[in-house]
């Protein structure tokens, strides 16, 4: 998969932007504040129709545009896939009401010039992004795991943006009835509704996080004996909230210094044990207002060697796994789609020691579309400088080079 051409108009600090994109790796340096990383994040939008790092589409329309009642930020890329070829375009529309003057934003996502919802446009562009900040996948609280299950699952798997969707809503639903339980009592089989749904769309989440986890253990354990030279073995533990394998009497939670197989289970096993669960904990999901357990309380943890990255990983551990995860998302795609999505690494190399730079780059040398970003050119070896275009990014314009 490659974008041949991407436009940006009032976009971040773009006003406008049109370039032409080869295939291989592409090298976009400049200082900071330049639109390096915003450019990336346009790409990505693209695959996700979320920023990573903006709170509201709204800071994502250029600050002059945006004075205006009708102000536009717009992404356009034409993708090849194979022999196909499509356009994608999204428009980020602020339109500010005359008499309050208050502003409202929405957005429209067009395929091949027609306007189509979300959830048919998913999966029609795949990208894989890095960023520095993302070692909080590692380090930070589980809704970072999850997130990053989720977008990449959503990219992948028919239909699992939608279940995610569908099992928010009826979680939100299911709580607030528990409330209502909680504080005027009341009959609790009203819940049986919330019940079944809840645990029909959970049980597909459970069931696609655990055959997803495993193969990218597989393949991101691979990547990281590579970029440690052999040193290290890097495991990921699911920990589902609702943990459909059976466990031994008086044992409440599996160590997770074992490796786990839940595999074998079946979508209907998973299904029948999460409704029995769910069934006990009744009285105490009403006593506290809340669902105390499903995968919206999944926990994902990484091991180097046995121990827990997330409590004990140095700087450069957690960067090196979670690039090594990263690697092994663009690979699972691959396999799981047969197209190899685009690949954007921002700040990639640096906080990296010189060997694992270059291991980093000698993975990277025969990848399809790859975009990454350098305030410092000397990080990268001469040899790959040699393979890839050279841009300069300089206050919203790209100065393409060879
Ligand atoms: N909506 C916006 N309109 C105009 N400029 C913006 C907007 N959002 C961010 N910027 C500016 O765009 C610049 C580019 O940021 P960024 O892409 O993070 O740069 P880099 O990655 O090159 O360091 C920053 O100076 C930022 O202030
Ligand atoms: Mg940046």
């Amino acid at each position: 998969m490659q974008i041949n051409h991407l436009s940006l108009t009032n976009y971040r600090n773009f006003s406008r932007l049109d370039i032409d994109l080869p295939d291989g790796p592409i090298i976009l340096v400049g200082a900071n504040g330049q639109g390096k990383t915003s450019l990336l994040e346009a790409i990505y939008y693209l695959a996700t129709f979320t920023s990573f790092h903006a709170t509201h589409d709204r800071e994502l329309i250029n600050f002059l545009a945006a004075r205006e009642s009708l102000a536009v930020g717009r992404i356009v890329a034409e993708v090849d896939k194979d022999s196909e070829q499509h356009r994608f375009e999204i428009r980020i529309i602020q339109e500010t009401n005359g008499i309050n003057g208050t502003s409202r934003v929405r957005k429209e996502i067009l395929l091949d010039n027609m306007k189509v919802k979300m959830s048919e446009a998913v999966g029609k562009f795949m990208a894989v992004l890095f960023l520095p900040q993302m070692v909080e996948v590692i380090e930070g609280s589980p809704e970072e795991r999850r997130r990053f299950l989720n977008l990449a699952m959503s990219q992948v798997m028919p239909g699992y943006a939608r279940t995610l969707a569908d099992y928010a809503q009826t979680l939100t639903q299911r709580n607030a009835l528990l409330k209502q339980l909680q504080e005027f009592g009341g009959d609790e089989d009203q819940l049986q509704y919330w019940d079944e749904l809840l645990v029909s769309k959970g049980a597909e989440l459970i069931y696609g996080r655990i055959h997803t986890i495993q193969e990218l253990e597989r393949v991101a354990a691979r990547n990281h004996r590579e970029l440690t030279r052999g040193d290290a073995i890097l495991r990921l533990a699911y920990q589902p909230s609702y943990d459909p394998l059976p466990q031994a009497p008086g044992q409440f939670s599996l160590p997770i210094e074992d490796p786990i197989d839940r595999s074998g289970l079946s979508i209907d096993s998973i299904r029948s044990g999460f409704t029995q669960r769910l069934h006990e904990q009744r009285s105490a999901d009403i006593a506290r207002g809340v669902t105390a357990l499903g995968p919206h309380r999944d926990e994902l943890r990484f091991l180097e060697n046995g121990i827990d990255l997330g409590t004990y990983g140095s700087r450069g551990q957690v960067r090196t796994a979670m690039l090594s995860l990263k690697i092994a998302e663009m690979r699972w795609m691959e396999e799981k789609t047969g197209y190899s999505p685009v690949l954007l690494l921002d700040e990639a190399l640096a906080e990296l020691d010189p060997v694992r730079r270059e291991d980093l780059l000698q993975k990277l040398t025969n990848n399809g579309q790859t975009l990454l970003t350098t305030t410092d050119l000397d990080l990268f070896t001469g040899e790959f400088v040699a393979k890839s275009k050279l841009w300069k990014v300089n206050a919203g314009r790209v100065e393409v080079g060879e």
